[in-house]
């Protein structure tokens, strides 16, 4: 049985008189409480599994370490002259690795893979700019299965936007296979990821989520395709939001030259994987020190950070 996500008035029994009626606010903290279940697949009953199949086999160490051996001959070519193997490459020990893609696959019941210190910290900025009147649409570049766009798209209902948009960007076709040139570390990455699917989603099944919230309208529009070939064509005007969720060096450095002269002052742009060992801390660094971007960076979780463009 599905909850009604889109008749926010079901909450309430009207033959209920012992309780006090809910102001606006309390409704619409209500509501993205139910949209916040409903990204992270809770209850876990399969009930939020829409188009997505979960891909429940569990990755084992010994894959993690066969996976790792086989890149050590797919990227002789580069590891040879640093002298050392993929595995010390990517980092991680194999048992590790195991972990971190099963916690994947434990999320694959879910449209997000965000955390709640990761979903707070996107409504308490969704909120901050919509209060203060920061001009610009809102945008996640690597949306997945598009919980957080979907709780973007709620943030302006309960916070009481009439006119942004919601920007869904993403191949829909899992991660792009990194430059080993330009990120070797990546690529060893991507390699490894082949084993949970390169987290592919699909665009059919992020509108049915939308739709299955209520939420899917001409607020909402997609970007399908590569970062580098999508985001720079993107009829936005500005942005007050954005959120950078592509893992990659590569991807990040395109997200954010493709998006970042868009954001209003006083906007806010969240990079997701600054604390993953990928190459998503390089890009985001680069940049900043490119563009003399002296804003500090804050930990929205032990992995994500944030920073305010400066008015
Ligand atoms: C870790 S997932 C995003 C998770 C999601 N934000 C969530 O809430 O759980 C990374 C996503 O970025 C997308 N992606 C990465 N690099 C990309 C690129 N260069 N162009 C398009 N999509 C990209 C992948 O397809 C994948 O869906």
């Amino acid at each position: 049985m599905e909850p009604n996500l889109t008749d926010s008035a079901s909450l309430i029994d009207p033959e209920r008189r012992d309780i006090a009626p809910l102001g606006r606010t309390d409704l619409s903290s209500t509501w993205l409480a139910l949209i916040r279940k409903y990204i992270r697949g809770e209850p876990d009953d399969g009930a939020f599994t829409g188009a997505h199949t979960p891909n429940v086999t569990p990755v084992t160490a010994a894959e993690c370490a066969a996976r790792l051996a086989d890149a050590d001959r797919v990227f002789a070519q580069w590891l040879a002259p640093l002298g050392r193997s993929a595995a010390q490459v990517a980092g991680i020990e194999p048992a590790r690795i195991a972990v971190a893609l099963n916690h994947m696959h434990h999320e694959s019941r879910r449209l997000t893979m965000c955390d709640d210190a990761l979903l707070d910290n996107v409504v308490t900025l969704a909120r901050e700019v919509i209060e203060r009147r920061v001009p610009g649409d809102f945008i996640e570049a690597g949306a997945w299965r598009g919980g957080v766009t979907i709780l973007m798209r709620a943030a302006l209902t309960a916070f009481g936007d009439l006119h942004r948009t919601v920007w869904v960007a993403d191949s829909f076709a899992g991660l792009p296979a990194p430059d080993p040139a330009s990120d070797l570390r990546d690529a060893i990455w991507h390699h490894v990821m082949r084993a949970v699917g390169l987290l592919q989603s699909d665009l059919d099944g992020v509108r049915s989520a939308f739709a299955r919230a209520g939420l899917l309208d001409r607020r909402v529009r997609f970007l399908p395709g590569w970062f580098a070939d999508t985001l720079p064509a993107a009829p936005i005007e500005r942005l007050a939001l954005m959120r950078l969720d592509g893992d990659w060096y590569d991807s990040t450095r395109d997200a954010l030259e493709a998006l970042y002269p868009r954001l209003s002052p006083g906007g806010f742009v969240i990079v997701d994987d600054y604390g993953l060992p990928t190459g998503c801390a390089r890009a985001v660094d680069e940049y900043r020190e490119q563009h003399g971007i002296d804003a500090p960076l804050e930990w929205a979780n032990q992995q994500a950070v944030y920073w305010r463009k400066p008015l």
